[in-house]
């Protein structure tokens, strides 16, 4: 059976790529707590406040209820939409937010590594956040746009860069 699926595995990787997916951006989902980047981004909060991709930094993050509260204990507490924010922070409950943007768990992805070494803006990737009210997903990120950026960097476009094929 090993044998079987280890071949099945050289021969699908031996492959050129599949054909490029067209994207069709995503309309905002409903979110458990209304939470609006524009509000917060205006306030003066810079996106690293949030997102701070802790080592080894591949993922960038989401914020704890924690640090919500700072701010929430006193601001706008009365809000319906606070109330029930801090109804989950009673809890420590995480705030089930719905994800925007996610890769099959197959691939394998570094903020760290594009973000601090090869200095992509976030917006490459994920559009204007802080103009939102609400955030779908309006940039790809298929395997298409991964390699065309890769191509024009001259970074690597090795299967196994972004795929574990062993
Ligand atoms: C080169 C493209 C790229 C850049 C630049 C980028 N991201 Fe991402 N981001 C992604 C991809 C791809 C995912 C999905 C990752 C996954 O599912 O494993 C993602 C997921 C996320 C997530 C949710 C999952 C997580 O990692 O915690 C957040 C939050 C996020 N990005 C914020 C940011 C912020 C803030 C910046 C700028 C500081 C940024 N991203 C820059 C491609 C990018
Ligand atoms: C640095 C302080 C600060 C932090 C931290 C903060 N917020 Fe806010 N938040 C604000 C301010 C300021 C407003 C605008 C209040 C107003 O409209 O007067 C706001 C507004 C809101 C509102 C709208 C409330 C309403 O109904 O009017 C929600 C919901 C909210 N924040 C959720 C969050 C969540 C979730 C987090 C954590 C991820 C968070 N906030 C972290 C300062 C903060
Ligand atoms: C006050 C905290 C806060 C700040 C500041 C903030 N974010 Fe977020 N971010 C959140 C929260 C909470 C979520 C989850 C809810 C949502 O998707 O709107 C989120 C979600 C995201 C996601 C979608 C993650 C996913 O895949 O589900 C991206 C991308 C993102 N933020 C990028 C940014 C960028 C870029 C900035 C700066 C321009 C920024 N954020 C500033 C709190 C913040
Ligand atoms: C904005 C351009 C850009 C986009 C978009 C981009 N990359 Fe990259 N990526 C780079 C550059 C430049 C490097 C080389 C960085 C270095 O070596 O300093 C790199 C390196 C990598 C590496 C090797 C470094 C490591 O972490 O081991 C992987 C894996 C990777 N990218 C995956 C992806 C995936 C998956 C996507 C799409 C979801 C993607 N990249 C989208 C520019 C990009
Ligand atoms: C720079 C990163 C990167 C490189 C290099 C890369 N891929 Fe991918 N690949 C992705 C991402 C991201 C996805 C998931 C998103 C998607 O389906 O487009 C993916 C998905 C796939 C899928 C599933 C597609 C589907 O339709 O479900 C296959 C098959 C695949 N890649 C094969 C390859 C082969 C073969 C190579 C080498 C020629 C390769 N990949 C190189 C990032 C990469």
């Amino acid at each position: 059976m090993r044998t079987l699926l280890f071949v099945a595995a050289a021969v699908m990787w031996a492959q050129a790529p599949p054909p490029a997916k067209v994207f069709v951006p995503k309309p905002a989902p409903e979110q458990p707590v209304p939470f609006s980047h524009k509000t917060h981004v205006a306030s003066g909060m810079q996106c690293r406040n949030c997102h701070a991709m802790k080592p080894p930094g591949d993922r960038a993050g989401i914020p704890s209820e924690a640090l919500c509260m700072g701010c929430h204990s006193s601001i706008k507490s009365d809000a319906p939409a606070i109330q029930k924010l801090s109804g989950f922070a009673k809890e420590k409950r995480p705030v089930p937010w719905v994800r925007v943007y996610k890769l099959p768990k197959t691939v394998y992805f570094s903020h760290e590594v594009h973000v601090r070494q090869a200095k992509a803006e976030c917006a490459v990737c994920h559009g204007p956040v802080a103009e939102r009210e609400a955030l779908g997903q309006e940039k790809s990120i298929y395997m298409a746009e991964c390699m065309a950026c890769h191509d024009q960097h001259k970074a690597s476009n090795k299967c196994d860069l972004c795929h574990d094929t062993h």
